[in-house]
């Protein structure tokens, strides 16, 4: 990754308004596990690089800020797609996009790289949901993880996909797990068959 922005996540976090920052410890990536997610996927320019939900857009407007690839995150929440927004706006990462959208409208193909912070953990959580547009639904994080799984299986060999925080998301045989840090929470897959 090219030049470090920010020299801490407490830094970063002034950045949003408070009721953003209070979900910042459990659901925005940390700024050293971005570095490292970011060297892993091997971008160059013509990278375009999907954020399966997107969050606040913390990921990907810091890895944007330092990088001359594309990213776009996908998120179903309209008030974080509008703070990913003026946060994408006030660092001027003008190769980051934000949509509104449910990830299960979104084809795959269109991206390279992918990042997928256990993005479905609310449906089964029992506590520290963002708010309750999300409630406990296992059908529900089932079918989207199902989602998830077959376009991963669509895309070409040699894919990199890197996990947050998602240790039992069950890639398809078709990847393998080709790096490991931070006690297993961040991973790196790449599709080799
Ligand atoms: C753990 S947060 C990760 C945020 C961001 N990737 C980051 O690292 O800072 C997961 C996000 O996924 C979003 N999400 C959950 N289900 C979704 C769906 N079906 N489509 C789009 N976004 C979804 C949630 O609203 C939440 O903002």
């Amino acid at each position: 990754m090219g030049k470090k922005i920010f020299d801490s996540d407490r830094e970063f976090d002034t950045l949003y308004s408070e009721a953003v920052q209070k979900h910042s410890f459990i659901h925005w990536t940390p700024l050293e596990i971005i570095e490292t997610g970011i060297d892993w996927l091997q971008l160059d320019k013509n990278s375009h690089v999907l954020d399966i939900g997107s969050g606040a857009g913390k990921f990907c407007a810091v890895a944007g800020s330092s990088s001359k690839a594309r990213f776009t995150g996908i998120e179903m929440r309209e008030d974080l797609v509008d703070a990913a927004n003026a946060i994408r706006d006030r660092l001027g990462a003008d190769n980051v996009t934000f949509k509104l959208a449910d990830i299960t409208t979104i084809d795959f193909k269109d991206y390279s790289h992918f990042y997928y912070y256990n993005p479905f953990c609310e449906y089964i959580a029992e506590f520290d949901r963002i708010d309750d547009r999300i409630t406990y639904d296992p059908d529900s994080f089932r079918r989207l993880e199902d989602y998830v799984i077959n376009q991963f299986d669509q895309l070409p060999h040699g894919t990199r996909v890197v996990t947050y925080c998602s240790e039992t998301f069950p890639f398809p045989s078709s990847y393998e797990l080709k790096d490991l840090l931070y006690d297993g929470k961040l991973a790196l897959w790449v599709k080799v068959r």
